[in-house]
């Protein structure tokens, strides 16, 4: 096996080299370095594969050592030793990207099985790589995760618009995956070598969303000190992604519309008139239908958005996805952070099924990502995962016993898959069921479901 270069970072002389001196016997190479800036030092003059570094330290600490040795050498990986009983400083610097911990006192058995296991894992990330980067340039969906049928249904429109110039335009609730499917359909067009210009709408005051989009001119406001150019025209022959397109203001919406229309804009202060190739993808998590008829977003500029439609469904109601998400969270973190982490126990996983994710695949994302940072065996458990989630259990109710409680509970699940299926449109769930709209609306009402839209 080739060598393997360690890098012991401590104050205390005598600790280091106790350690250096175990890792030597087990046939790593050692090095002692008795302050961060001769740490560095040592990362400048030889490759090292693995610091091994005191998170308390005169001068310079742990962390600030792992940011800077990081930019001198991106490849080398971290492990903190942190004192008994701060957990939060190690759960910090694994989130910087330190791939395991340790704590003091550091029992020399768990030392080795933890420089063991950074090597091990710095041979399948080499291995990997190259995979990946060739996975990568073959642009397809497989880094969305999806069994139920209606999200593989929106993940097959969004594979038939790809290719295309069309508008897509992405519904549903926060953290339901608007935005990755977004970068998806890009990476599987045409333009996928050309820029993917993200904008939030909401995320920025009208005074400077204008801007943002569209440029400005040198002095066309106060501080306007230079020629700015917007995310149109750094998005020219690519992809823009207007996030949260329900938040823009109304002023800007007719200048978004005239750049849909005629694909031509000025920048703010500015007269010359500005043509550019821009593909459009726009997503929000307000209900855009509602909007337009409260007469909040402008009919023109919604049917311009809304030539491909795709809206994913919150996680709670395509329940089938959440193993297959819990799976690839665990082995997606476990190998960020470097752990042998198997699943979850069986009560952990209990619970992990039962929850209905209000903040959906995002949420779900966390909570594992959390307990993978404090799992400290090859099973996540109850002790990692959030307390809230111990306490909200899903709304969905037991299915009763008699009969017509379990008649009335069946109906109530063809109801919803019927809303969701025509995407709240009440005439066409109503033809999909073969009731009248009326008693569809009826029937919403007794099982207090809302709806979203009167007719379509
Ligand atoms: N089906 C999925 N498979 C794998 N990862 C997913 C899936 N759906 C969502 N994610 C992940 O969940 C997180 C949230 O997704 P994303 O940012 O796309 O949501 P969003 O709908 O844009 O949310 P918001 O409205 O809050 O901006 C991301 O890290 C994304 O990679
Ligand atoms: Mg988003």
């Amino acid at each position: 096996m080739s060598n393997y270069t360690v890098l012991i970072v401590d104050d205390e002389r005598q600790q280091a080299e106790l350690l250096a001196g175990f890792l030597r016997k087990k046939g790593f190479e050692a090095l002692v370095a008795r302050s961060g800036r001769e740490a560095l030092e040592e990362l400048r003059a030889r490759p090292i594969d693995l610091v091994l570094t005191d998170m308390r330290m005169p001068e310079m600490g742990g962390l600030e050592l792992l940011h800077r040795g990081k930019q001198i050498n991106p490849e080398v990986d971290f492990i903190v030793v942190t004192a008994f009983g701060s957990v939060e400083n190690a759960v910090e610097a694994m989130k910087q990207g330190a791939i395991d911990y340790l704590m003091k006192p550091i029992d020399l058995e768990q030392l080795e099985l933890v420089v063991n296991r950074a090597r091990e894992r710095r041979q399948l990330v080499s291995e990997n790589r190259w995979l990946r980067e060739q996975l990568a340039s073959r642009h397809d969906f497989t880094n969305i995760i999806s069994v139920s049928q209606r999200m593989n249904e929106a993940l097959s429109i969004a594979a038939r618009a790809a290719p295309t110039r069309a508008t897509v335009l992405i519904l549903g609730e926060s953290g339901t995956g608007k935005e990755l499917i977004a970068r998806a359909i890009h990476a599987a067009s045409p333009r996928r070598d050309k820029p993917f210009v993200v904008v939030n709408c909401a995320a920025l005051p009208e005074s400077l969303l204008e801007s943002e989009l569209f440029g400005h001119e040198k002095g066309a406001f106060t501080g306007a000190d230079r020629l700015r150019k917007g995310r149109f025209e750094l998005a020219d022959g690519g992809t823009l992604f207007i996030d949260e397109v329900g938040d823009l203001p109304p002023q800007v919406q007719v200048k978004l519309l005239r750049v849909l229309q005629e694909g031509t804009f000025e920048r703010v202060g500015g007269s010359q008139t500005l043509k550019v190739d821009v593909r459009i993808l726009a997503a929000t998590n307000r209900d855009l239908d509602r909007m337009v008829e409260e007469r909040t977003f402008r009919e023109d500029l919604y049917y311009r958005l809304n030539v491909v439609r795709i809206w994913l469904p919150p996680l709670r109601e395509r329940r089938e996805d959440i193993p297959h998400l819990l799976d690839h969270f665990v082995r997606r973190f476990a190998s960020e952070y470097g752990k042998q982490i198997e699943g979850f126990s069986r009560e952990a996983l209990d619970l992990l099924l039962k929850y209905d994710y209000p903040g959906n695949v995002r949420e779900l994302q966390n909570i594992v990502e959390q307990a993978v940072v404090l799992a400290r065996g090859n099973l996540i458990t109850t002790a990692e995962l959030p307390p809230s989630l111990r306490s909200r259990f899903s709304p969905v109710e037991e299915e009763g016993t008699t009969l017509p409680e379990k008649v009335a509970a069946f109906e109530k699940r063809l109801l919803l898959e019927a809303l969701e299926r025509s995407q709240g449109v009440q005439t066409r769930a109503a033809q999909l069921l073969g009731i009248t709209e009326r008693n569809l609306r009826y029937k919403m009402q007794k099982y207090g479901l809302k709806g979203f839209r009167e007719s379509g």
